[in-house]
């Protein structure tokens, strides 16, 4: 439990997700947005949102309790940030508003308050800008829905001062959720990839591959099935680098540009390093827990078909 205050900027979707898990984690939220009026409608909005996340066994049994003991409206943004130890700020995504937002509470935040934002687009380099005392911003990013999704980006931009990227991770610990250190550069991680993969899937519908639909399910049911458990560079190193070379080859027969051979990749083959068969890829897995790995693998496809089996297919159709 930390004995945070914490102040959360834009009371709307996501900051309101943010505060709910910020307060269930046992830190102090003081929730601001454009009136008082609009941060106590919100804040009423999130107790009863919290109220049916625990009737569906979503939230712990004292959520409820938490959020209302914890969150409060304020009436100002300079109130809320007053006496905070950190502010996530999560107003919509135009810079003006940003801009104008994050001036009025760097000017009313404790020198030494950590302000992070949640924008999903904007360069922190270029929100910094409208900071006093730069070097305590960063961004924080949670992704949609906040409440249930378990990463956070946590992004510096060239002037953040390293030293509170500690703090920061911490505040995320607490609420279970896990974060990743990135540079500030366009798009993010998450952003750049989420919009690598659903651009080649709109070209495959264009070129008439595949449907919509029937894309969604390779997805979901193939390389997508193991996305919970592996990210691109572990698959990657199961797979074989030398197999992801071959594919390469493959694939420029007829699109030579996109689907060039990495450099990092084609270096990797080269030295010999081919991924978990070797000991040594991407991520130099130990040769020796080859097994082990290969029958957490298994255990996790078989667990995760069961949970999919159980819940049954998304309301889509
Ligand atoms: N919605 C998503 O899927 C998602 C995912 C990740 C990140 N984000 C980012 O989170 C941020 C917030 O997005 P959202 O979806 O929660 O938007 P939202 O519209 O639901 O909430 C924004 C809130 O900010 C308040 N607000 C507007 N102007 C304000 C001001 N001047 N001062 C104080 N409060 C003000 C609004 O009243 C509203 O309550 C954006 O930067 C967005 O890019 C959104």
């Amino acid at each position: 439990m930390t004995e945070r205050n914490i102040a959360v900027v834009g009371s709307g979707y996501m900051g309101g997700g943010i505060a709910q898990v910020l307060a269930i984690s046992g830190a102090t939220v003081k929730l601001a947005d454009i009136s008082e009026e609009i941060a106590k409608g919100n804040l009423e909005r999130l107790i009863a949102e919290a109220r049916q996340f625990v009737a569906d066994g979503l939230f712990p049994s004292n959520a409820v309790e938490l959020i209302e003991k914890n969150v409060s409206a304020a009436a100002s943004i300079e109130e809320a940030v007053a006496d905070a130890d950190f502010i996530e700020e999560a107003v919509p995504e135009k810079i003006e508003i940003k801009h104008a937002t994050l001036a009025r509470i760097s000017a009313a935040a404790r020198p030494d308050a950590i302000i992070g934002s949640n924008t999903s687009t904007i360069l922190i380099g270029k929100l910094a800008e409208a900071v006093t005392n730069p070097e305590r911003f960063l961004g924080v990013h949670f992704s949609n829905p906040a409440p249930f999704i378990p990463g956070v980006e946590l992004i510096p931009h060239g002037g953040t001062n390293p030293d509170l990227i500690a703090t920061v991770e911490e505040i995320v610990a607490a609420t279970g959720k896990q974060t990743a250190r990135i540079k500030d550069a366009t798009g993010f991680v998450l952003n750049r990839l989420q919009y690598a993969l659903f651009h080649e899937a709109t070209q495959l519908v264009e070129e008439g591959v595949a449907s919509a639909d029937d894309i969604d399910t390779i997805v979901r049911t193939t390389f997508g099935f193991r996305l919970p458990f592996f990210g691109p560079f572990a698959i990657a190193d199961m797979a074989g680098l030398d197999v992801y070379a071959f594919c390469y080859a493959s694939l420029q027969t007829e699109f030579p540009e996109r689907f060039a051979t990495p450099k990092v990749l084609q270096d990797l083959v080269d030295a010999g390093k081919l991924g978990t068969k070797t000991g040594a890829g991407f991520l130099d897995v130990p040769a020796d827990r080859t097994a082990e790995l290969v029958a957490y693998r298994n255990k996790a496809y078989v667990a995760m078909a069961k949970l999919i089996d159980e819940l049954g297919p998304a309301p889509i159709h």
